[in-house]
């Protein structure tokens, strides 16, 4: 492989936005990493963007489980020896319309394995490859419902604190993360997938739009900042 193909890894990029932001990342000359949690979901995915002629493999990885991203860590760093940019996607909304105190305790606690200690271990994990050549640029997909202000109204609290609890990782670690390596939240806002449903006004391309930019951004870019159309968010 080219020294100066840049390798790009998007976690849940089996559908939904995850699918849309592998494929736009191909088309940007990426080298992809497609991952999900399912190997015959992941390899049907991966087919249908290489029959577009894109340059993209696939990797399992599971985030509820450790093992799984462990191992799919080793197998990126033989394959590929780097990653350049890692993109935190996959996420589930379990939420049942009810209150916090009310609601199965399980929901949150699953809801907080995927959404905040899934993207947790899958950073953990892959953060030495990009130390390794001291560049990289993670991005969280986040939700406007992680904003601190959204604590302010009830429901829809498991999926709220998961995403409050990833816009407070993505901050601490760029807080703490030494060389070119910059992390940063986005909120894709209102998309029509299986997650956002068919009334949703965007796109999975407008929403992918929306979050490649800071897979490219330079030196000087944002770091711990989370942002919507590009644009940067209090929180
Ligand atoms: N859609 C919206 O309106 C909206 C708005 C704000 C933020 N977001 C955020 O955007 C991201 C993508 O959402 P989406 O709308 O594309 O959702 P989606 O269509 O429901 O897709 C979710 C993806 O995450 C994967 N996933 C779930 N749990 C996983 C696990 N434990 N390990 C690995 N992969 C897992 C799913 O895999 P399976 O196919 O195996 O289930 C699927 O690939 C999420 O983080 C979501 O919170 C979405």
């Amino acid at each position: 492989m080219s020294k100066d193909i840049k390798v790009a890894l998007v976690t849940g990029g089996n559908r939904g936005i995850g699918f849309e932001l592998v494929k736009q990342l191909a088309l940007n000359g990426f080298k992809v990493i497609l991952t999900s949690r399912d190997s015959e979901k992941g390899y049907d995915a991966t087919q249908k963007l290489k029959e577009l002629n894109l340059d993209i493999s696939f990797v399992v990885m599971d985030l509820d489980n450790q093992e799984s991203i462990r191992q799919a860590a080793i197998t990126v760093n033989e394959q590929y020896g780097r990653l350049d940019v890692l993109i935190n996607n996959a996420g589930v909304y379990l939420e049942e319309n009810k209150k916090l105190v009310d609601m199965d305790p399980s929901i949150l606690e699953r809801t907080m394995a995927t959404n905040f200690f899934g993207a947790y271990h899958v950073i953990r994990s892959f953060i030495p490859l990009m130390e390794q050549q001291g560049y990289g640029r993670i991005i969280n997909v986040s939700s406007e419902y992680g904003a601190m202000s959204e604590m302010s109204y009830p429901g829809v609290g498991a999926y709220k604190l998961s995403k409050l609890a990833l816009n407070g990782l993505t901050r601490l670690l760029a807080a703490e993360i030494n060389g070119d390596i910059k992390i940063n939240a986005v909120d894709p806002r209102w998309v029509s997938t299986d997650m956002g449903g068919p009334s949703a006004p965007r796109t999975p391309k407008q929403a992918a739009e929306s979050i490649l930019w800071l897979s490219t951004i330079g030196p000087e870019g944002p770091n711990g900042e989370f942002f919507r159309d590009g644009k940067r968010i209090n929180w």
